[in-house]
């Protein structure tokens, strides 16, 4: 197994004029989860095969769901919202993905045996208080290490619904309560800040639940019934903005390129980053636009900008760009003038702690940066920024988003680099180093 990937060389032009990316990683774990609850056979085209969808996959299975995963669709065999087979012992291990995790806490809210849920080195240090607090209101027991894995969960069949306030903006921990509120008699109620909205969308337009949602300014009001029975259904996942984004970013650093990415999830709650990018004078435009099943499909056109400005920006759009702030971190290196960011205290519960890595990394480029109060960040750009020397990037705990943007600073802005752990891209988009190569790296 190669221990580090080595770049060298600068992307200077985008070979190609357009590229797909994989299937959403949020929409994919879902469908597996949401599947297995229906009455029947469902089937999802375009789903994620990474490591994350592969985990959720396997837990699924371990609780005696049928799953085939084929070239071109995966199917499960759904047993209905009560069908799942609790073994003694059970334990399921999420591997890195959080999302797994947690919703697999409220899918498991009815195990009559109790069920342990582990996870590695990088998962383990992450918080699951913030949906062990409102699983446990709807009556499930937990035993956990202070809020972090292992835990263990039994549930009941004898749940009673609950009045939630998630005030993190997390979609995982709304998710979670609204998976719980499917097998619960009566009508959950949640209050959230705004955050992804796919689980409302599945929900309301796919698998049929009685749900109300009112979206207001600041937060949305949603309510679940209970209990009711799903039908099979199928889905077409599109391509992942969290993926589009690196090459998104690559094609606006390079000169004298465009690129399309095709059929791309485009939910408003969803495209932070292309907002963002906007603001700072990016070129990016969004057309062929489609409305599948609530959620908003499209291409994305992207072309190379030498005049980028800096940006002040205010936390409205933290959660929609939630996963692509290291991009627009490196972005504000190559962007006149000085970018401020806010209210980033999130991005350091991700699978590293994403705020100090990307202080860290823009400083091992001689970027000026400053923490600043209220978990925000300063950035000193340059216009023609350009860096040369070595750059090693490593123990970073294996957080895929950290070997992405390490490897588009590198193709954007030049030097020599060693990236470790180089299996790491694996969690959320497998093809990623041969896409690249596609559109001119040579990355081995
Ligand atoms: C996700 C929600 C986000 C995001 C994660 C996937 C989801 O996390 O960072 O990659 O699929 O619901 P939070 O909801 O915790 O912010």
């Amino acid at each position: 197994m190669q221990k580090f990937i080595s770049i060298k060389k600068k992307v200077d032009h985008i070979k190609k004029k357009s590229i797909s990316v994989p299937g959403d990683k949020s929409l994919s774990i879902r469908f597996i989860l949401l599947s297995s609850l229906s009455e029947g056979k469902c089937t999802a085209y375009n789903i994620l095969k990474s490591e994350d969808v592969i985990s959720a996959i396997k837990n699924i299975r371990k609780l005696g769901v049928r799953i085939n995963l084929k070239k071109s669709k995966c199917e499960v065999y759904g047993k209905g919202l009560f069908g799942y087979k609790y073994k003694k012992n059970l334990i399921l291990n999420a591997g890195n993905s959080g999302t797994t995790a947690r919703l697999l806490c409220s899918i498991l809210i009815d195990a009559n045996y109790p069920v342990k849920i582990i996870g590695d080195k990088s998962l383990t240090k992450r918080d699951m208080k913030r949906v062990i607090k409102p699983l446990k209101l709807f009556g499930a027991k937990f035993q956990d290490d202070n809020g972090k894995l292992p835990i263990q969960i039994t549930g009941s069949r004898f749940t009673k619904p609950i009045h939630y306030n998630e005030n993190l903006g997390s979609a995982q921990c709304k998710s979670a309560v609204m998976i719980a509120a499917l097998k619960t008699f009566g009508i959950t109620k949640i209050k959230s800040l705004p955050s992804r909205n796919h689980t409302e969308l599945l929900f309301k337009n796919v698998l049929n639940v009685p749900i109300k949602i009112n979206n207001k300014k600041k937060y949305d009001l949603i309510e679940v019934k209970g209990r009711n029975k799903i039908r099979p259904f199928n889905y077409k996942i599109p391509g992942d903005i969290s993926s589009a984004a690196f090459f998104i970013v690559l094609t606006l650093l390079s000169k004298n390129s465009k690129l399309i990415l095709k059929n791309i999830n485009i939910n408003p709650s969803r495209i932070g980053i292309i907002k963002i990018l906007r603001m700072m004078g990016a070129k990016i435009k969004l057309f062929n636009k489609q409305n599948y099943k609530g959620e908003i499909n499209g291409d994305i056109l992207v072309k190379s900008t030498q005049n980028l400005n800096s940006i002040n920006l205010d936390s409205s759009l933290n959660s929609s760009a939630i996963d692509e702030f290291l991009l627009i971190f490196l972005v504000a290196s190559k962007c006149k003038g000085v970018s401020s960011f806010i209210n980033l205290s999130e991005l350091n519960k991700k699978e590293s702690k994403r705020l100090d890595w990307g202080i860290k990394i823009l400083r091992m480029m001689n970027v000026k940066v400053v923490k600043t109060k209220n978990h925000g960040i300063k950035i000193w750009g340059k216009k023609n920024f350009e860096i040369k020397k070595n750059y090693i990037i490593k123990d970073y705990l294996k957080d895929h988003r950290i070997f992405m943007l390490s490897v588009i600073a590198a193709l954007s802005l030049g030097g020599n680099w060693k990236i470790y752990d180089p299996d790491s891209f694996k969690t959320s988009f497998p093809t990623f180093i041969k896409t690249l190569n596609s559109l001119g790296a040579k990355i081995k």
